[in-house]
């Protein structure tokens, strides 16, 4: 199969993608994959401030290489440096109708959200975000694409932009591509809300050690345990609940440790400090060894969009010919 993925370049990725990532490393196994990084979709919301766009890329690009994605194998890319996209996005955009865009249902959401904090969004390329994700996934005739609940509207759409393809011209060039949907745990922040670098609530995935412990210090735990003996209830509390991921194997002895009282919060936040510290552990190593060889990853990427714009420019001869252009 044909996967393809893309994410918006929002700089050093939390633990929340590690999940997803190691979906797109297994994905890996007997697939043709394409991974790209999104930056003209960070433009649609981020156009007046890019200052950091490239120092972004570059460091997911890192968090990518440490969790495991393999360039020998997957082929690795940004956007912008494959401009069939933008062409194809240009010809898509003759025959979309407007109606589609508005309706789909991020748009009028994301517009009034982000209208609320004084961004104003109402542009063209914001409105046209799901004809670009649309153009990124056929170029490359994708068969199927891992991606969040949050984004199968966008799917949907793609797949109509493909019909509506077939259909004006005649032809079975687009295939219709299928979300990939995987159970990945939830992780909250360590505020309990949804983990997110602007709520300041994240644990980065290349945290260091003294880092993690930082981030777990921080968490709330059971307001019922003023003394280390009093009795707690897991089920409130926020290391419990990072416990249930990261340590499940020894769940059930940190409940009745808690229940108990016979385990202090401080000792139960370093039990799970350490757990996180050991699946983050290999994936910091591997990004430090990427990081000390800039010139390699320039290469990869470099090669990366090489390999994507010989695909793409092919599917995009093919696109010419059916419109007749
Ligand atoms: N919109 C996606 C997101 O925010 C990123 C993205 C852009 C994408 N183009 C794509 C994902 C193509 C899958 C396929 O997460
Ligand atoms: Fe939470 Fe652990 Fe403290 Fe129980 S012992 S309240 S699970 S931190």
């Amino acid at each position: 199969m044909r996967i393809l993925s893309g994410m918006r370049p929002t700089g050093r990725l939390h633990i929340g993608h590690l999940s997803v990532l190691e979906n797109w490393v297994r994905l890996q196994q007997g697939n043709d994959c394409f991974y790209f990084i999104s930056d003209w979709h960070a433009l649609t919301t981020g156009y007046d401030d890019t200052a950091e766009l490239k120092h972004n890329i570059r460091e997911m690009l890192l968090d990518w290489l440490g969790a495991g994605l393999d360039p020998e194998v997957s082929t690795i890319f940004v956007q912008s440096q494959v401009k069939e996209h933008a062409e194809l996005h240009l010809l898509f955009s003759m025959f979309t109708p407007l109606s589609w865009l508005e309706r789909v249902p991020t748009y009028k959401d994301q517009l009034q959200q982000l209208g609320q904090e004084g961004k104003d969004i109402s542009t063209y390329g914001f409105l046209g975000y799901p004809l670009l994700m649309a153009a990124d996934i056929l170029v490359y005739l994708a068969d199927a694409v891992p991606v969040g609940e949050d984004q199968l509207p966008h799917l949907e759409f793609c797949r109509e932009v493909a019909r509506r393809f077939n259909y004006l011209y005649q032809t079975q060039l687009f295939p219709e591509p299928q979300a990939l949907l995987s159970q990945i745990a939830m992780i909250p922040g360590i505020d309990g809300r949804k983990m997110s670098k602007s709520y300041h609530n994240d644990i980065a995935m290349s945290a260091t050690p003294e880092e993690i412990w930082q981030r777990v210090r921080m968490m709330v735990t059971d307001p019922a345990r003023i003394h280390k003996n009093d009795p707690g209830h897991p089920e409130v509390c926020l290391v419990h609940t990072y416990h249930e991921i990261f340590s499940k194997e020894e769940l059930e002895e940190i409940r009745s440790s808690c229940r108990e009282g016979s385990i202090g919060c401080v000792a139960c936040k370093k039990r799970l400090a350490a757990k996180i510290n050991s699946v983050l552990e290999p994936v910091r190593e591997r990004r430090a060894s990427w990081a000390a060889k800039p010139r390699l990853v320039e290469e990869i990427i470099v090669e990366g969009a090489d390999r994507a714009r010989r695909l793409a420019s092919c599917t995009m001869q093919r696109v010419r010919e059916a419109m007749g252009v």
